[in-house]
């Protein structure tokens, strides 16, 4: 996955006419393309602000149903969206959820301050995994499971699995534009979570990290492990980053 893909769009984006209907005369804006073509839409209306995920028929690496299912069931824990509405037509699928306040951690003001936005994705992470609860967790995203998806040749690549170190609630892709930071610097919510699941803490730390990289420049991965509270672990996060890739 080449996650610095994603981004905000810089071309013209065409609003799928499902989008259109769901803002009526909300204003719509083309907020995010991730790398699989899918699109985010923010809908501002006088009184609020929604967000769309909209994905084309036929792409089923994205799917908006775990995600719903994740957010809804996280909700009652944690700062994440709130489901609005979920459909599909000919064209593609949609979800829709209520504004988080917030902007993302890759938002320009957060750029011109990669220090205060590592700091920022660090502590949300700790708040994440602290605030959800592992045993009543019905997802997992445990490295066993993960593996059994692989080909022969990208298993071996892999190589074993480390022993857990800590079982969480992993936001199961918390790159650094899934967190959204308060004007003040404090983690304010966390989207994106259709992979959430329950596995050791290394899986969202090894990636979380390794972003940091793509949207700020090297140099910042101490201000995030001191934020979240951990020294890094070399061979765990080497493991979990060869799994994402
Ligand atoms: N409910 C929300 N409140 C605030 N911002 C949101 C909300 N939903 C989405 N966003 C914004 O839209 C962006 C894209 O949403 P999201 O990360 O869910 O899409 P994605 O295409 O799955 O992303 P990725 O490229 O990481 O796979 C987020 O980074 C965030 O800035
Ligand atoms: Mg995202």
């Amino acid at each position: 996955m080449i996650r610095p893909l994603a981004a905000a769009p810089t071309e013209p984006v065409t609003v799928p006419p499902a989008v259109r209907t769901l803002a009526g005369d909300d204003h719509v804006t083309p907020v995010w393309r991730n790398e699989l073509g899918g699109l985010t839409f923010r809908l501002t209306g006088a009184t609020e602000t929604r967000f769309v995920k909209w994905v084309a028929a036929g792409t089923p690496e994205l799917d908006l149903d775990a995600e719903a299912a994740r957010l809804t069931w996280a909700a009652r824990y944690a700062v994440v969206p709130h489901v609005l509405d979920r459909g599909h037509d000919e064209d593609g699928s949609w979800l829709a959820t209520a504004a988080i306040p917030g902007r993302s951690a890759v938002d320009p003001a957060w750029l011109a301050r990669p220090k205060d936005a590592a700091r920022a994705i660090g502590a949300g992470l700790r708040a994440l995994h602290d605030a959800l609860p592992v045993d009543t967790c019905p997802f997992s995203w445990s490295a066993e499971e993960r593996i059994a998806r692989l080909d022969d040749a990208a298993r071996e690549q892999v190589g074993p699995v480390p022993a857990v170190d800590r079982l969480v609630v992993c936001h199961g892709d918390a790159c650094a534009p899934n967190t959204l930071v308060a004007d003040d610097g404090a983690p304010a919510g966390h989207v994106d979570l259709g992979t959430l699941g329950v596995g050791d803490r290394w899986a969202d730390l090894a990636v979380s990290s390794m972003s940091l990289g793509w949207n700020f420049g090297d140099g910042h991965e101490a201000a995030f492990f001191d934020a979240y509270g951990i020294a890094p672990d070399a061979e765990r996060i080497a493991f979990y980053r060869r799994l994402w890739t």
